[in-house]
């Protein structure tokens, strides 16, 4: 019906025909159930008591331990608690603002400096990575070490998955552990704070930073390339961007809707039910596609397009939505607005390069590979 090599290089077209004819639809290939619909995609990210995230064979919580999202229910609320509250908009403005700003103006500053660039590593990689050890104050800690804890654990992660019967190795976790030692003895930390009020042991705390910490870098990498990537390939969307700064929080919702950085998520199906028009049992694997729920018809009009006047419409799904919905939801669409202020204000003019300027691909996280760009001579 449809192979992840398809769903990896270009899924919408896909996503589409599957939408059309069984918004639910169980994919022998996937050996799950493929969810399309955004009205089916909205029940059962909402439905934590019969589709849950709390299953081995989501092997993130084997190898970074339980966290928010690795648990439903009042587990999850203890767990998501005190990170809710390090994050909520009015606070994450504040205390983020003028630092996310910075990031962005060195990332951007860079991309004049060279006749050729690639947009991704120079850019859109390192402003996430920085964002993020900045988001939660990481005591002595840079990108590179930041990259190595990831990789690591993002390798372990692949590896449990096809095995379970393999136990993570746990000093995987070292880095970040000591990371935090060394932030929560800061008193006006952030991160201070919210170890002060959360009702979890040192590990528990360490495993949700590690998850904020690492739902923060390729989710947005992916969205200020595929960002980058629009603005640069379509002169009408640059000069209009260019003119008129208040379209630029309309772009980053379109680019977000027609590339969510995490495409699909996964859910396990807690009991044998009846819904959707499909007959779920108890462990089936449940995709829940994001993308496809963020082209669907009967939400978006001419979905495929890139449209700056969506008024009225509802709101994509790029952030999730229910109990597991993105709580930098807010940082990310700050940083985005950060790239193109800097990006516009820096007056920074390039052009597509022949070669390396991909097409967003992926199965999860879905970003062009390498965005090479040329400076225009001024
Ligand atoms: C464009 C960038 C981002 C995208 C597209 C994105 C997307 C998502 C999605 C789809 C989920 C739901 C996962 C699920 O239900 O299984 C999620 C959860 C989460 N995101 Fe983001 N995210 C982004 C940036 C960030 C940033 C910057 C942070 C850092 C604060 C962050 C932290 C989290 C956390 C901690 C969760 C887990 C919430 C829970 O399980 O209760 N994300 N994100």
């Amino acid at each position: 019906m449809v192979t992840v090599e398809e769903l990896t290089a270009n899924p919408h077209p896909h996503l589409a025909r599957l939408r059309a004819t069984s918004p639910v639809a169980w994919v022998r290939e996937l050996d799950a159930w493929l969810v399309t619909g955004r009205s089916a995609v909205v029940e059962i990210m909402r439905d934590s008591a019969t589709f849950t995230v709390d299953d081995p064979r989501f092997s993130t919580g084997r190898v970074v331990g339980p966290s928010m999202l690795s648990t439903d229910g009042s587990t999850h609320t203890r767990h998501r608690e005190a990170f809710a509250a390090v994050f909520r908009p009015a606070l994450t403005k504040r205390r983020l603002g003028a630092v996310v700003r910075a990031v962005a103006e060195r990332r951007v500053a860079a991309v004049r400096s060279a006749p050729m660039v690639d947009l991704r590593t120079a850019v859109a990689g390192p402003v996430a990575a920085e964002v993020a050890i900045e988001a939660l104050g990481l005591v002595d800690t840079d990108a590179v070490d930041v990259l190595a804890w990831y990789t690591a654990i993002a390798d372990a992660v692949s590896l449990l998955s096809v095995d379970l019967d393999v136990i993570a190795d746990d000093s995987l976790m070292d880095g970040v552990r000591a990371a935090v030692d060394r932030t929560v003895k800061v008193p006006e930390a952030a991160l201070a704070r919210a170890r002060t009020s959360a009702d979890l042991s040192d590990d528990e705390f360490a495993s949700n930073v590690a998850i904020v910490l690492f739902g923060a870098l390729e989710t947005s990498e992916a969205m200020i390339a595929n960002l980058l990537r629009l603005v640069v390939a379509d002169p009408k969307i640059h000069a209009l961007l260019a003119e008129d700064s208040t379209m630029r929080d309309r772009s980053i919702e379109e680019s977000l809707r027609l590339e969510p950085g995490a495409s699909f998520l996964d859910r396990y199906v807690v009991d044998d039910a009846e819904r959707l028009g499909a007959v779920f049992r108890k462990g089936d694997h449940v995709i829940v596609s994001l993308a496809g729920a963020n082209r669907d018809p009967l939400a978006h009009h001419r979905p495929d397009e890139f449209l700056f006047d969506r008024g009225g419409e509802l709101a994509h799904l790029t952030f999730a939505s229910g109990p597991h919905s993105c709580l930098g939801a807010h940082l990310a669409r700050m940083e985005a607005r950060a790239v193109l202020d800097a990006w516009f204000d820096l007056g920074i003019r390039v052009e597509p390069a022949e070669h390396g300027f991909d097409m967003p691909t992926g199965f999860v996280f879905r970003k062009p590979d390498r965005l090479m760009v040329a400076n225009r001579p001024v």
